[in-house]
């Protein structure tokens, strides 16, 4: 990061000392106020519910422009990603900082390859959980319990530790989604099969029984692996944010990972989407498209606390640009598959119609994002709705581990622990039971 010429002057009015702030620019993107030293020389904290106003850190990985509605992994636009390249290309990217060349992908394929099967212990403890759990309650416990088999990579100042713990969370995940589906429908868990690619494989171990040879779907699995390559980092999200603050203290990779997977799961965040299919749903059932004047004005009513679900952003105040693309693959999955009627899609296409060209979307530039349509392509490829954010967590891993990674690499890094402005009581004294 540059010094800029420029500086902050923090005055007070009653005349308290001054303070010059530092300025410092990054290579694109809004400048940042150092105020690290503000406590220290002021007494005062800065405030910053949800952080609308602030940087946790510096990065290189994702830069997003919400405004022009861009997205570049690495500097490279979401848009060739999703066109030049797979999931595991962009994995080699965020992590390493570089797209593979053709050794470097072999060798990365080879790698993740070797790592896909989990300890067979984890089916015993997948045992645990009711048939009926909600995937990511399943997810959290798994994710997290991976601590407990890999004692040789959980030192996460090790580079070594980092290296080989982020190929087995990219690795294993697929495995984990896969088994937490089967276990949900009491069938046999699917062993990976290496000599198929990572996201056919992932095709392989949700939808292959032992009863019959299967054959991953060429449509299906491009359309995941879009899925993927969308999801796969998003800045400092809630999620992102959770595995920093959870990997600032010095706990295991597979830990700080759990915690990213819990968070992810809200409504708010990565629950969207299947809260966004559910939503689409509902208004189907109660009448389809002529009943969403009905529910865009209960939307507008504050007192309903129904929200447009897969729509707005805190970031981008312009159209996501993985919506654009999740809508295009909608196009190409339903045409595909030979269900262009679907009338969810078209559901979903008049609802964004109307909101966009509604005042109240408008003026709060409220747009599609990631998850307004994702969902419906997931739906069509055969994806249960209550695994969507499951799917999220897989593609997620990879932009959580090169996140953690990249803060711990940071020698400037130290444990997270935010202040706060006290509103409670003052001391007082402790009472007997009889005065009270
Ligand atoms: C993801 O951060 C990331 O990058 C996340 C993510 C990633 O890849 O990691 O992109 C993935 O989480 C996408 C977002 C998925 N969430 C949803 O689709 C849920 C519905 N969206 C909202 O909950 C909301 O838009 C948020 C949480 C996404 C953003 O909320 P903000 O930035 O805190 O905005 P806000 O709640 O302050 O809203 C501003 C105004 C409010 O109205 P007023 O009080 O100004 O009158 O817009 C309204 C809100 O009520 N509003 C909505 C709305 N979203 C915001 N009104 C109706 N429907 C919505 N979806």
């Amino acid at each position: 990061m540059t010094p800029s010429d420029v500086k902050a002057t923090l005055a007070f009015s009653d005349g308290s000392p001054s303070m010059d702030l530092p300025i410092y620019k990054g290579s694109v993107g809004p400048d940042v106020i150092d105020i690290r030293k503000l406590y220290a020389q002021t007494g005062k904290f800065t405030y910053d519910p949800g952080f609308l106003s602030t940087a946790s850190c510096n990065s290189s990985i994702t830069y997003i422009d919400g405004d022009k509605g861009e997205l570049l992994y690495r500097g490279y636009p979401i848009e060739q990603l999703a066109q030049h390249c797979d999931f595991l290309d962009t994995c080699h990217l965020l992590l390493y900082g570089e797209l593979p060349n053709a050794q470097q992908q072999k060798d990365f394929h080879k790698l993740v390859t070797n790592h896909t099967m989990v300890n067979e212990q984890m089916q015993f403890f997948l045992r645990g959980f009711r048939r009926d759990a909600h995937p990511m309650a399943v997810m959290t416990g798994l994710v997290g319990g991976l601590s407990a088999f890999y004692h040789d990579s959980t030192d996460i100042n090790n580079p070594q530790h980092r290296e080989i713990s982020a190929i087995r969370l990219i690795a294993k995940m697929p495995t984990l989604v896969a088994m937490a589906y089967k276990y949900a429908l009491g069938q046999p868990y699917m062993y990976p099969r290496n000599e198929l690619s990572y996201t056919a494989n992932f095709t392989h171990m949700m939808f292959a029984t032992p009863c019959e040879k299967y054959e991953p779907n060429d449509v299906v699995v491009r359309a995941l692996d879009r899925i993927f390559i969308l999801h796969a980092d998003h800045e400092q999200n809630a999620s992102t944010s959770t595995v920093r603050l959870c990997g600032s203290s010095g706990t295991n990779p597979f830990a700080a990972i759990a915690a990213g997977v819990a968070c992810l799961w809200g409504p708010a965040h990565g629950g969207a989407n299947e809260a966004a299919l559910n939503m689409l749903e509902d208004i189907q059932k109660a009448g389809g498209v002529e009943k969403i004047g009905e529910f865009i004005k209960q939307v507008k009513d504050k007192n309903s606390g129904i929200k447009l679900m897969g729509f707005g952003h805190r970031v981008y105040k312009n159209y996501d640009p993985r919506a654009k693309l999740m809508r295009e693959t909608c196009h190409e999955v339903l045409e595909a598959l030979g269900l262009e009627n679907d009338p969810l899609f078209k559901l979903a296409m008049a609802l964004e119609k109307i909101a966009l060209e509604d005042e109240y979307f408008v003026a709060r530039k409220l747009y599609p994002n990631v998850d307004f349509y994702s969902g419906i392509v997931q739906r069509a490829i055969g994806i249960p709705v209550s695994l969507f954010t499951a799917i999220f967590a897989l593609a997620r891993t990879v932009g959580w581990i090169a996140q953690l990674n990249e803060m711990i690499a940071d020698p400037e890094y130290k444990i997270g622990r935010p202040r706060q402005l006290f509103v409670g009581a003052t001391a007082r004294d402790v009472k007997p039971i009889g005065q009270r």
